[in-house]
């Protein structure tokens, strides 16, 4: 097993400076980000509005009012009302392959144009939707932009950082996914304020503005080199690889790209060669980092927890508010993430933020079970609320350490480049498919297994931490066309790579 932070990397080191144009690049296509994070953190807030509820849902509207279900752990329990959340990812999941497809074909700067268009649409269908109909359309054209946006943007954001900046770069996806959630929060917590019953339709619509920043953005920006090159674009990938890097010699990385591209250009079907032997280190890596990345159970807290803070009795203002705070809290321990994600690296991030959610899941559960029991009949009490919010706190931050970033990070850099845009494409259907199942199951869940949910969780990081510790090899610092000697070297994977794999290609000129 590597030791933490060691990547066992030594081949080649291209010139590492950030260039304000890698800079200008990454800060617009990260708020691709953007569009993601405003609708997790929006539909959460709306979904706990009464004017919404009596509008689309009125059957949990009159379920809450009357308080007439038995137990607090199952007022909310709509499947109607979970779709709303959940469509959107469905949604997604189909049009990730899709883009995959599309990205490699006709670039990285196309998917975001895509997807940033159909998000458009879908965020003006669902301000002036009128039935549930036109609400749950309006959310499946936003997953499709979701998914488009998803899969393109971390791809993209990797290709153009130098390696040893990559993860800080990459993480700009993530700390506007962060921005976009407490944008979302801070939006519901105001238009809740709203009389008239129609400020729901403000939340929903201002989804808007971050899709025209994505759709006018990705026109702007420079395509990758390694797509270029990719689509026999050469001379203009050259001419843009100086740009970024900003040295005039960039012979060596640039030849990098063209034999990846040749290796790249052998293999004609990226979707079944991902299947072979060689490639099954990053495959599973790649499918399991997502799963596990929804199985933390942060979309419990990002999508309902002004749901479940009004289950355990906070008020409508004090469940926005609260969304809020956790909001702040996970932009700010993002930007810790992105400061040490290159230094301390990937493996001692994750493990971490493992420790910190297993710990913060077990006081969660402890306590929400004092305060309701296993029937949930029990009544609020209201000294308790102040500690689970603090422990929610602290969950989120060590999330938003580790998890978060690094679940769009990792995988977005450990595939080749004949297979990257359809590993990101599977990375971006598993995250959404387990995205849909939490969020189509969770206020079930909650009202079957009460507080035990939360030890589920637990059970989940114990079980994701161990795997990162024996199974997830360091990659920071390793040059994006390097990755295939990180798993040569490493103790399990090293069975799938055959010498012929390194020997005799590009990686043999530098050693393991
Ligand atoms: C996850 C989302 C989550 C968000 C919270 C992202 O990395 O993919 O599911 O809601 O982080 O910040």
């Amino acid at each position: 097993m590597p030791a933490e932070g060691s990547t066992g990397f030594s081949g080649p080191q291209y010139p590492g400076r950030i260039t304000s144009s890698v800079i200008i690049a990454c800060c617009v296509a990260s708020s691709g980000g953007l569009i993601f994070g405003y609708d997790i953190g929006i539909s959460g807030g709306v979904t706990s509005m009464d004017s919404f509820l009596s509008k689309f849902f009125p059957s949990v509207d009159q379920l809450e009012e009357q308080g007439t279900s038995s137990s607090q752990y199952c007022k909310f329990d709509s499947q109607l009302l979970t779709l709303f959340t959940s469509s959107l990812y469905l949604a997604a999941l189909v049009s990730s392959s899709v883009a995959a497809t599309v990205t490699r074909k006709y670039g990285r700067k196309c998917s975001m144009f895509l997807g940033g268009l159909t998000f458009l649409v879908g965020a003006v269908i669902n301000g002036v939707a009128s039935d549930v109909l036109m609400l749950i359309l309006g959310r499946v054209l936003l997953g499709i932009g979701v998914g488009f946006t998803n899969q393109s943007v971390p791809l993209y954001l990797s290709e153009m950082a130098p390696a040893k900046h990559r993860g800080t770069l990459n993480i700009g996806f993530q700390l506007m996914v962060t921005i976009g959630i407490l944008i979302a929060n801070l939006i519901n917590y105001g238009t809740a304020q709203i009389t008239g019953g129609w400020g729901w339709r403000l939340s929903l619509g201002l989804a808007a503005v971050p899709a025209l920043i994505i759709t006018i953005g990705s026109l702007l920006l420079p395509e990758t080199p390694n797509s270029l090159v990719e689509r026999g674009k050469n001379d203009q990938a050259k001419r843009i690889l100086v740009k970024i890097r900003g040295v005039a010699d960039v012979h060596p990385e640039y030849e990098e790209i063209v034999a990846a591209c040749d290796e790249a250009r052998a293999i004609k079907h990226s979707w079944s060669n991902i299947l072979k032997s060689k490639y099954r280190p990053q495959l599973i890596i790649s499918s399991l980092i997502p799963l596990f990345q929804q199985l933390t159970g942060i979309n419990v807290i990002m999508f309902y927890a002004p749901v479940v803070l009004k289950t355990i009795g906070f008020g409508i203002n004090a469940s926005l508010l609260t969304a809020v705070i956790t909001g702040i809290i996970n932009v700010g321990a993002t930007v810790v993430s992105i400061l040490l994600v290159d230094r301390a690296g990937r493996r001692p991030l994750f493990l971490w933020g493992g420790i910190g959610m297993f710990l913060c899941q077990v006081a969660v559960g402890a306590l929400i079970y004092a305060q309701f029991g296993v029937s949930g009949a029990g009544t609020v009490i209201k000294k308790l609320a102040a500690p689970v919010l603090f422990f929610i706190c602290v969950y989120v931050a060590a999330f938003a350490c580790s998890w978060g970033p690094l679940g769009w990070l990792v995988p977005s850099e450990i595939f080749p480049l004949e297979i990257r845009s359809a590993g990101l494409g599977i990375t971006v259907s598993m995250n959404m498919l387990s995205t849909f199942a939490i969020g189509q199951t969770f206020l079930s869940m909650l009202c079957y297994m009460k507080f035990g949910l939360f030890y589920f969780f637990a059970v989940w990081v114990v079980i994701m931490t161990l795997f990162i510790l024996f199974f997830v090899p360091e990659t920071k610092n390793v040059p994006i066309e390097e990755m295939m000697l990180v798993w040569s070297n490493h103790w399990f994977w090293n069975r799938y790579i055959a010498d012929e794999d390194i020997i005799g290609n590009r990686y043999s000129n530098y050693g393991t």
